[in-house]
């Protein structure tokens, strides 16, 4: 989920402080390393983001065109040397990527035989040399781009450059986001319009397997055959702050929002469905050494830790291990009994989570395997793990955990399977698995596009001060997800609770302002719920269900009902959630509070 941004104008603007400040406004794509790029002064490259990058860049840094990026790392650590803008061999041609270029090991190894020296460790900078080795035999700018870019597998959103035409950009779109901001006498290419908004509102949205070719007068799209694309300029509406956010109001609804893409990147190449099995390339290292593993212990801090309670479900009743689930800042204080055939897995979005590390490095001490669910690439998590799976959910800006936490239950869906199939599950329940985690982009989206009815009871609830979540099972740490979520963002106090332990306690606070939100989804622990639900409201109660879609009777027992699809009792999690984000969201809205900054909190928590 890196940002691009690139510009040719002839002068009509200094490239420099277009490319600068435009960066500044896709920052939420990537941080972690920043780079950019004129033919005029040359390429400038920094861990960090456009900050650092400002301070590296000299004061007489300028250019008629150029391209500019801010990277969210995949592969390669974030460092200057892999930072973007890559280049070919002799630095005359520059290139920025947002993708992963899936067959780039099987490139670069041809590419060395035929002579081609790499600087970084990146995937992207295969790509300049593929463009560069075309260039050799075509002496055509556009040709060997086009010839580059069909030799390549996976995804990139792309921006080209060549000193021999300082003037001419190549865009090209395959899965990644590619935007042409059409200007009077200059042009645009970036991953959204935000950038290109304080300049034209004209744009061009490039589709998957299209090439753009720009000068300052004109711009040609192509498909990769090269037969030419015509395509009508949109007018964007969006303010330049709002687009910021891709158009959402908030970080958080953004990040909700992109569910259904952020299942799909955790899976990407990862499931094997015609085997029932999947591919970890970060467990690869350590598969032996799993497959002896007796006991797992997962350690995490607030929604992590949550998605843990859900890891220890499916690994228990799918791979067959015994599971226990520890805060991060317990873990290290408890003396805790560890050897070789433990495995410390560590879950966390941020990477950095002091607690989260300490118990990883306590495991350590310990004698334990250290294994990792990481969102953010060469975070220190991350770094000091034996081994482990990343996310590949993409920035996450908003303080309030959303999109992590469905990747993280994603991965630990693909743990499950690869562990399970080490231990015994059949390729019959590997295939079942697979084939509906595969199913839940689609229904996460139904979810999604009922966001407005989510909306407006949200608002009918807003004179509740405290509100009970209940659940049983693989919903239980979805209670305490939503509880969390409505807390950290709107300030109502809300408690999430096992329904069977409602009665032990919580149900004395139960009176008709006091919600109840009840996960109840057509599965082994429904009747139980029902049960619950019909004690709440034998209370006066209000209670609103989270019900399978087609649950008739539900909707006799109580008014308020979000339905989901119906999925396989150990993904409910993943679908579950949801409703309850996009409640807490519009509750805070409701509330005029900004959801995106709650107060007293930090996106990355790095003290105990
Ligand atoms: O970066 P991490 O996943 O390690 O962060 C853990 C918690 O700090 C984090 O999930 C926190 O609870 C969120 N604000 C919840 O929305």
């Amino acid at each position: 989920m890196c940002g691009i941004f690139a510009y040719t104008g002839k002068g009509k603007k200094d490239a420099g402080k277009v490319l600068l400040d435009g960066l500044l406004s896709l920052e939420y794509r990537g941080y972690d390393s920043a780079g950019i790029f004129t033919p005029e002064s040359g390429a400038v490259k920094t861990p960090g983001a456009v900050k650092e990058l400002r301070k590296k860049v000299s004061k007489d840094f300028s250019g008629k065109s150029g391209i500019a990026h801010l990277r969210w790392a995949t592969h390669g650590e974030p460092t200057a040397k892999n930072a973007h803008p890559h280049s070919d061999c002799g630095g005359e041609l520059w290139l920025v990527h947002n993708g992963i270029i899936e067959n780039f090991k099987e490139l670069k190894e041809k590419l060395a035989k035929l002579g081609h020296t790499f600087r970084s460790d990146s995937d992207t900078e295969v790509l300049a040399h593929l463009v560069e080795e075309y260039l050799g035999k075509t002496r055509d700018f556009e040709k060997a781009a086009l010839k580059a870019l069909n030799d390549v597998r996976g995804t990139y959103g792309i921006a080209l450059q060549y000193k021999g035409e300082p003037d001419k950009l190549i865009a090209a779109r395959m899965g990644s986001p590619i935007v042409i901001g059409l200007g009077n006498g200059e042009h645009f290419i970036a991953s959204d319009p935000s950038p290109i908004l304080p300049h034209t509102k004209k744009v061009v949205f490039l589709e998957d397997g299209e090439v753009a070719v720009l000068t300052p007068q004109k711009h040609v799209i192509r498909k990769l055959d090269s037969s030419q694309v015509r395509r009508n300029a949109t007018e964007i509406e969006w303010s330049a702050e709002q687009a910021q956010k891709g158009g959402y109001e908030h970080f958080m609804l953004k990040e909700i929002m992109e569910g259904p893409e952020v299942i799909e990147n955790t899976l990407r190449g990862r499931l094997l469905p015609s085997k029932g099995d999947v591919k970890l390339g970060g467990l690869e290292s350590v598969a032996k050494k799993l497959a002896k593993i007796e006991r797992i212990i997962i350690v995490a801090c607030g929604t992590a830790y949550y998605a843990g309670l859900v890891g220890e479900y499916m690994l228990e009743e799918h791979a067959g291990i015994p599971v226990e689930v520890e805060l991060g800042s317990e873990f290290r204080y408890r003396h805790p009994v560890l050897n070789e055939r433990t495995a410390v897995l560590a879950i966390s979005q941020s990477g950095e989570t002091l607690d989260t590390l300490e118990a990883v490095r306590e495991g350590k001490r310990r004698g334990a395997l250290t294994l990792g669910i990481v969102n953010t690439v060469g975070s220190t998590i991350a770094r000091e793990t034996d081994a482990g799976v990343y996310n590949h959910a993409g920035p996450e800006i908003g303080v309030a955990s959303t999109k992590a936490f469905v990747s993280q239950l994603t991965a630990l869906a693909l743990l499950t399977i690869f562990l399970g199939r080490q231990r015994g599950m059949s390729p019959k329940e590997g295939k079942r698995i697979a084939r509906e985690l595969a199913a839940l982009p689609k229904k996460l989206q139904a979810i999604l596009d009922r966001h407005g009815d989510i909306e407006k009871l949200a608002k009918q609830y807003g004179f509740a001060r405290d509100f009970l979540y209940l659940g049983r099972r693989y919903n239980l740490p979805v209670a305490f997800e939503g509880a969390l979520k409505l807390k950290e963002i709107s300030y109502v106090h809300a408690e999430g609770c096992g329904a069977g332990e409602m009665k032990h306690g919580p149900i004395a606070m139960i009176d008709e302002r006091f919600p109840t939100v009840a996960l109840a989804p057509m599965d082994s622990m429904y009747e139980k719920m029902i049960s619950n639900i019909h004690e709440i409201k034998a209370r006066r109660g209000p209670v609103i269900v989270v019900a399978t879609e087609g649950d008739k009777e539900v909707g006799k027992l109580v008014e308020d009902v979000l339905y989901v699809p119906k999925t396989i009792e150990m993904l409910e999690p993943i679908l579950n959630v949801v409703p309850l984000q996009l409640f807490a969201y519009y509750f805070a809205r409701a509330k005029g509070l900004n959801v995106d900054r709650p107060r007293n909190l930090a996106k990355s928590v790095t003290v105990e």
